[in-house]
């Protein structure tokens, strides 16, 4: 059956590679048809092993998402309180009859989290423990011709914890095949940076590297096509050199508001025949960090308006999935963040695509810790023999894109003191530590490189040795100069997370060098809750070693409440805002995760950090920048209108392009507000509630430019379905539960029933950080009225029909036309 079903995928391969001539690259998905079991016997790498009874899925593919949640998962609340373990892929392939008997065959894995092993027909490619590097292996020694050939890959997830947040386990990103001829371009083998010294000529040198094991006397000529984005040619070059150097002049430059990519071909032509052809995404943009003005991007100064971002898709897990990834960066454009910092882990290659064409600055970053572990099972015990691999190989595979503006060699890692570990901690006590401070002997002392300053500089130098384009930086939680990592002297850009009462000294304690919030915030917010008094502080924990607890699980969406290293949104973007040298920040996180349920334990498991919810409905924050960061018309004004009668409520507003807003309660004006000054981001009216509705009409010059009405709602008795997101294969399609006149139920909590024509139901979420139910579920309770389904195409011909149903309420249906 197995069989069967690999040699008919293997034959809806072949026509594609038969087509080809015989020694030109192409690369194909190799993501169908693999059989998964969990469990471990070292025969299942053996070809002949009976495999038979295994399931049968397509890549990418995270088993953890598809468990239960419990107290008693080793990755603990911290971890996601998903499942772990060993699990076993397998595919079965036949080698296509095309392939020249000198031709090579190569498997790129994108990421497989963790301590992957492959092997092909029983042989052992290698291993590689970090979940987030990339790499591939050289099938061809060992394909057996004409017969079943069978990739075998183990995955160990079993030691945990192993990570701050959750992981995902499984081969959770793309697989790829990729054939070339003998003499063909290494992996990751061209390197492309343009630059220019007076903005109009451009430079652009290419060094391509080659692999053949043998190709003396051929006198491979390299060809080198610079394509705009109409496909028009704009520079070539062609000889016998791996280093050449095209020119360029008066290109359209990239930025985040244009982002204008190129693709360069790099072809390899041997006696008239081209043999390799690789295409690269390149772009033209200046930029500079500096002392005291900040960031600087083709000649104009800007704010970095960041956020963090871990890799997970919420419901979908880790196992990556384009138009869920596309969903997440599309809402924060809309939100008007112009900057990703993929914390703390180098992220999908689609990720990176996305933010070359969509316009988003990238820092990459390489390790969540370096020598000294903050959980027991992390990569710290890899990090010795495999820092080397794993930082050379996420340069090689990064360094072309245009939207990486930054490297992080690391974040918040332990080295900054003498000596700190969080060896004997739980999981949730190593999240909360890292703030906590340190005592100034655990600083550096006198002139001499300390241990931990010489380990910075080996890996400055790594990330140097192979691009010097982009400054270096690290995330430091530690905002003494005597951190060992900026006494250092290696990283160009200092890089504070959180300790914003210190940025007033940055330009004493570091003259010269420029400066960046690389994480920031923290606040922690419910979507839908709010705690009133809302111009109160709520800190939670009260202090990092004090368990935190509360029985309504949840945590205010007014902008005010954070953990004690943090602050409120508005709190940093005010500093940020009116620093001139804070170039921006990285705010953690644009999107809630799995993991890491700050203040709360179990059964909390997924963050309260997010801008957006993890089933991906904005907070109200989300508005604050929007209004702060985009010329787009902003009118927000919360929360609900369903309270007790008299109750004391705090309505909060937040504006732009307007002078000032107006609130009515059923008619009667509660008076107008404006913003004092620009260190003021909301408006703010205490009143009575009655019920009924309230209005806020914002004008500009006393001329009325937006309203918005809140009303109380009703009983509830609908369903209403709306399509968020459409993307080619996965779509995501609200839920909210209306009274009768279509007004949502703020508290609703019904229990909702999908099902889907033409389409699988794939996930199902409601943005609860504190929920158990499972994600790969067909029904969901609404959170705070709202939940969330997300369904895949089977026929991209015809259109998915979503359908829900909850007891006493109208069952409703959706019609979508696929893209
Ligand atoms: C930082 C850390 C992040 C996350 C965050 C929560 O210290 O870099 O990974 O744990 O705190 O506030």
């Amino acid at each position: 059956m197995t069989h069967r079903i690999s040699l008919l995928l293997f034959t809806l391969l072949l026509p594609l590679l038969a087509s080809l001539p015989s020694s030109a690259r192409e690369t194909l998905t190799f993501d169908c048809g693999w059989l998964f079991c969990l469990g471990d016997t070292s025969a299942m790498a053996r070809p002949d092993y009976a495999d038979t009874s295994w399931r049968q899925l397509n890549l990418p593919h995270d088993w953890a998402i598809e468990g239960d949640f419990s107290v008693d998962n080793p990755s603990g609340a911290g971890g996601g309180a998903l499942p772990g373990g060993i699990g076993w892929y397998r595919k079965h392939f036949t080698v296509p009859a095309s392939l020249g008997n000198d031709d090579r065959l190569f498997i790129t894995f994108d990421g497989v989290y963790m301590n992957s092993s492959v092997y092909i027909n029983g042989h052992l490619l290698g291993t590689r423990p970090y979940g987030y590097s990339s790499f591939q292996y050289d099938l061809t020694p060992y394909l057996r011709r004409g017969a079943d050939n069978v990739i075998a890959v183990r995955v160990d997830n079993s030691d945990q914890p192993n990570s701050r947040w959750y992981s995902g386990c499984g081969i959770y990103r793309n697989v790829w095949l990729t054939t070339t001829a003998p003499l063909h371009i290494a992996n990751w083998g061209v390197y492309v940076m343009p630059t220019t010294k007076n903005g109009r000529t451009w430079t652009v040198p290419v060094s391509v590297t080659l692999a053949d094991d043998n190709h003396e006397g051929q006198h491979p000529m390299v060809r080198n096509t610079l394509f705009d984005s109409n496909g028009k040619i704009v520079a070539q070059i062609a000889n016998g050199s791996t280093g050449q150097q095209m020119t360029v002049r008066n290109p359209r430059l990239w930025s985040p508001d244009a982002p204008n990519v190129y693709t360069l071909l790099t072809e390899i032509v041997i006696a008239g025949k081209t043999v390799d052809a690789v295409r690269t995404t390149t772009a033209f943009r200046t930029f500079r960090f500096d002392a005291k003005t900040g960031f600087w991007l083709n000649g104009k100064n800007m704010k970095l308006n960041g956020v963090c971002d871990h890799h997970d898709l919420g419901c979908l897990g880790a196992a990556l999935d384009n138009d869920a990834l596309r969903r997440q960066l599309v809402k924060l454009k809309d939100m008007g963040v112009n900057a990703i910092r993929c914390s703390h882990n180098p992220p999908a290659p689609e990720l990176l695509n996305m933010a070359d064409t969509m316009g988003f600055i990238v820092m990459d970053e390489a390790f969540d810790m370096w020598r000294r572990r903050k959980t027991k099972n992390d990569y710290a015990r890899f990090f010795e023999k495999w820092h080397q691999r794993d930082l050379t190989d996420m340069l090689l595979r990064d360094r072309n894109h245009p939207s990486i503006l930054i490297w992080s060699i690391g974040n918040e890692v332990l080295e900054q003191w003498s000596s700190a570990s969080a060896d004997a901690l739980t999981l949730e006590q190593a999240n909360l530590i890292l703030n906590a401070g340190h005592d100034a002997s655990a600083l550096a002392h006198g002139k001499e490189f300390s241990p931990n300053a010489l380990l910075t500089i080996h890996l400055a130098d790594i990330v140097r040795s192979l691009d010097k384009s982009r400054p270096i930086t690290a995330g430091c939680n530690e905002p003494s100069p005597d951190n060992h990592l900026f006494k250092s002297g290696a990283l160009d850009i200092i890089g504070f997370n959180y300790h914003e009462q210190y940025i007033k000294d940055v330009p004493k304690n570091f003259p010269g060098k420029p400066f960046l919030m690389t994480e920031s915030v923290s606040a922690l917010q419910t979507r839908g809750y709010y705690r009133m008094p809302s111009d109160s502080d709520y800190v939670a924990p009260e202090r990092w070693d004090k368990t935190y607890t509360n029985p309504t699980m949840m945590c205010s969406a007014y902008d005010n409440s954070h953990v004690p290293w943090g602050t409120t949104h508005e709190g940093t973007w005010d500093i940020v805002k009116h620093t001139p040298y804070c170039a921006g920040q990285f705010i953690w996180t644009g999107w809630d995760y799995i993991g890491e349920p700050t203040p709360y334990g179990y059964p909390a498991r997924s963050s309260y950090f997010g801008i957006i919810d993890l089933a991906g409905f904005p907070k109200d924050a989300y508005y604050m920048y929007q209004s702060e960061w985009t010329a787009k018309p902003v009118l927000h004004l919360f929360p609900h209108w369903n309270w007790l009668p008299g109750q004391t409520v705090d309505l909060w507003c937040y504006y732009n392009n307007a002078d000032e807003v107006e609130l009515f309660v059923n008619g009667k004006s509660q008076g107008i507000r404006r913003k004092a000054d620009s260190h003021q981001y909301h408006v703010m009216w205490r009143v009575a509630f009655e019920p009924g509705e309230i209005t806020a009409v914002a004008r500009q010059h006393g001329k009325e430019v937006r309203r918005q009405t809140i009303r109380t709602a009703g009983p509830a008795t609908s369903i209403r379905l709306t399509c968020d997101y459409r993307g080619e294969t996965t779509t995501f399609v609200n839920a909210e539960v209306t009274d009768e006149h279509g007004t949502l139920c703020p508290d609703a909590r019904n229990h909702i029933y999908f099902t889907a024509d033409n389409a699988d139901i794939v996930g199902v979420d409601n943005g609860s950080p504190f929920s158990t139910e499972r994600f790969k579920a067909s029904d969901r309770l609404a959170f705070f009225g709202k939940c969330l389904v997300v369904v895949r195409v089977k026929d991209k011909t015809k259109p998915v029909v979503v359908h829900a149903q909850a007891t006493d309420l109208q069952p409703t249906s959706l019609t979508i036309q696929t893209k």
